[in-house]
Formats: structure tokens, sequence, C-alpha cells
């Protein structure tokens, strides 16, 4: 058995199916379905005011439906989704903490680390193949979609992402999503009854 693999991120794309070979046809069914795709507009958004978002530390807002988290720790923002990859726990209540020397925040379900400035999920793990195993931290790519935040004259502001590539957040914000958290926080909600 090796060590944790390091997996990268998943890219969708857009498929057109046709029954036949014609090029031209391909091509207007093609930029169709991309014109179909929501483009969001991205922002900047105005979130807040810089001295409430610092007071508040973390902050939630919905921008053009998307749910995000804005984080304020030792002097910087970040801006990140609002529901953890792995099974849409909200990281509302995370805490902060450095690992290998990447701010990440820890989610409160199943202690998942996720870096703050790039949204790569990270853990400890120790090789087994070698002699006398030393935990060392893996990288599991980009998990989770960040976004930008700016600020001028005291307001803060949030650009979305508009990288276009899949993030496994993205699946905790759309409908099905939506689904899958409630049914998780009910789960985690029994088993803290018990
Ligand atoms: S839902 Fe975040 S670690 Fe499982």
């Amino acid at each position: 058995m090796g060590p944790p693999s390091s997996a990268g991120r998943a890219v969708s794309s857009t498929v057109v199916q046709l029954d036949g070979g014609d090029t031209a046809a391909v091509f207007q069914a093609f930029h169709r379905a991309m014109e179909e795709e929501k483009q969001p507009t991205g922002g900047p958004h105005f979130v807040g005011k810089k001295d409430e978002m610092i007071e508040a530390k973390h902050s939630f807002r919905t921008l053009e439906g998307r749910d995000v988290l804005i984080v304020y720790h030792q002097s910087a923002f970040y801006a990140i989704d609002s529901y953890c990859y792995h099974a849409g726990g909200t990281l509302l209540n995370g805490d902060i903490e450095e690992f290998d020397g990447k701010m990440c925040i820890i989610c409160p379900n199943h202690k998942y680390k996720i870096c703050l400035a790039q949204g790569e999920g990270i853990y400890k793990a120790t090789d087994p193949r070698e002699k006398t195993p030393v935990p060392r931290w893996y990288s599991k790519g980009v998990k989770q979609r960040i976004h930008t935040v700016t600020e001028t004259n005291g307001d803060v502001y949030v650009k979305l992402s508009e990288d276009r590539g899949f993030i496994e957040s993205d699946f905790y914000q759309g409908e099905k999503g939506k689904v899958e958290r409630a049914k998780a926080a009910a789960a985690e909600k029994k088993k803290k009854k018990r």
C-alpha cells in the first residue's frame, strides 16, 4: 500500500451529443450550449463595512444565489464557499488554524482542513513504506471554491470566482446539494443526540 494519493482538481466540460458527423452542426450546438450556460456577473459585491466585518470575524453572505463565507483572520480577509466540499457541512463556525504554513478553516463536522487562500484540501498521514513512518502533510488539490476580497475606503467587496472548471464545493451550492446538505445536517443532529 502506498502513501495517501494526492488527487488534482476535476475539470468539467460541455458535452454535445449529435447523431451524425455534421461538423457545422456540431459547432452550432456547441456554441448554443455555451451561451445557455449561466454566466455569473461576479461582482464585485459590497458585503459590509470593514470595521463590522473585522469584528464579526466570520460573515455569511448570499451573492447571486451563492452562499459565501467571508473570514477575517490575522489582518487578512478571505472569501470561500460556505459549505464544505466533503459533505456540505457549514463552515460558518469553523476554527482557523495554520497547518504546513497554510492558513486553514477546519470544518466542524468531520474536521477536514481547507486552505483559505487556495481552497486546497490538506491532510496529515504517514507513508507505511517508510522504515520509520513520519506524519507528513499531503494535498488533495483544490476542493473548495474561493472568491476575491477587496477593500476600498472602509468598504469590503467580494468578486465571485469565474473559474468555469468544476470544483467539488460547487455541488453543495445547487439544488441537489441543498437536499444532501439537509440530510447530512439531520444525520449530524441525530448523532449528537446519542
Ligand atoms: S462535512 Fe466538512 S468535513 Fe465532513
